[in-house]
Formats: C-alpha cells, structure tokens, sequence
C-alpha cells in the first residue's frame, strides 16, 4: 500500500491551474521525467487515464517521486476502478461519464470522484450527489462553448473542466467562461513526445498552454 498523500477536494483539481494534461503512459518509466517535465512547465495537476496497464504504476511512482504536483486518474469506470487508483496513491478519480453505481463507490472513498457530463439532467444527477465540481466531456461533440454558456444560467453554482477536442486553438475561448475553471487535453502531452523522451518540447508546450501562448515543437 502506498503512504498516502493529503487528501485533497474536487476542487482543489480544478483550481490547481488552467490546464489538466490528459495522459496515457504505456511505460511506467516515463512517468517521472514526464510529470518533472509538465512541472517545470508550471503544471501542477496530471490525469493519467487508466487506458494503459501502465498506469496504475505510474500513478505510484508519480506520487512517491514528485510531491509538487496532484496526481490522479483518468477514464474511471467502475468503482474497482476508483478503488485500485486510491490504493495507488491517486490523489482523485475523473471519469468521462456518470453513473449511479461510480457515484454510489465514489461516496464510500477517500479520494474526490469529478464524473463527466454532458447534458442538463446528468449535471443534475451530478448535483444531487452533492457534486458541484465536474468535467463536460466531450466538450466540442456535446456543444462546446454555446453549451457550458447555456448551463450557467440553471446552475450557477457548478464548474467545469471542459475536456475533449481542447486545444491550443480554441483553449482560452473555454477558459474565458465564467463556469469554466480549467480545461483538459491531450494536446499537451503528444504520445510521439513521451515515446521520444522529449521533455524538454514538453516542457515548452505545458509553459505555453499555462501563460496562454502557443508554441511549436
Ligand atoms: C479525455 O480522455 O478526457 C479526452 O478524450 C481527451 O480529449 P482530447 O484528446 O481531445 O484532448
């Protein structure tokens, strides 16, 4: 069992910073060097899906290794999902969707649980299980910017991360709305990067999405 790490809010996830790289790591020793390598571009939040069997390992490693940053989980589907990221040390759970079995498991851990929606009665589903913290995915596909515009006047008190189709083009057209609190993606961590060992290019794209500037690798 890991040494568990502070126990941190939803919230805390949302405000650690604008942007939350979307990884899939498939060898656990680029964890490290990638997470020192998002640091130093001033990223203080990682989500590593659990879509490699990397990950769980990575997660570890990430939290035993590199203390400055929140490390969690992405693509949680299942409550033996938000389990297995707990015990490895995963610091939050996100999943791209909500059901009520996730949010029933996600009520009887440690970690905080940000389900995804994408429609007016999800974010209520969301909101009846005391979740005001939330990903819209996927953002582009279910209405974008319109959408997240017109959620904000039924529920004001909810904030999102909006992820899926977010990238350097369209990043601060999200991160301008006023229920929006930072925006996810996988535009900051190209897999041909991390299979290269590229960090110092990963470094300039992190530095980039966080003061708001575009930069080529
Ligand atoms: C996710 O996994 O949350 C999204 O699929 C990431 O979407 P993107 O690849 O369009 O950034």
């Amino acid at each position: 069992m890991e040494k568990k790490r502070e126990a941190i809010s939803a919230q805390d996830v949302l405000l650690a910073g604008p942007v939350i790289p979307v990884i899939v790591i498939n060898n656990p020793a680029h964890a490290v060097p990638l997470a020192q390598a998002l640091l130093a571009g001033g990223i203080k939040v990682l989500e590593i899906t659990l879509r490699s069997d990397a990950a769980l390992e990575a997660i570890q490693r990430i939290g035993a290794e590199v203390p400055e940053v929140l490390v969690g989980a992405g693509t949680v589907l299942s409550g033996q999902d938000l389990q297995a990221v707990a015990e490895a040390g995963g610091q939050f759970a996100i999943s791209p969707g909500l059901t009520q079995r996730l949010l029933a498991a996600a009520d009887q851990e440690s970690i905080p649980l940000l389900p995804g929606v994408a429609s007016a009665s999800e974010l209520m589903e969301a909101l009846e299980a005391g979740l005001t913290a939330l990903k819209f995915f996927p953002a582009q596909a279910a209405g974008g910017i319109q959408m997240l515009k017109s959620l904000h006047g039924p529920f004001p008190q909810v904030r999102f991360c909006p992820t899926g189709g977010i990238g350097p083009h369209n990043y601060r057209e999200y991160l301008a709305l006023k229920n929006v609190a930072c925006v996810g993606g996988s535009w900051l961590v190209p897999s041909e990067m991390i299979g290269q060992g590229n960090w110092s290019a990963i470094t300039r794209l992190a530095h980039a999405a966080v003061s708001g500037t575009t930069a080529s690798s």
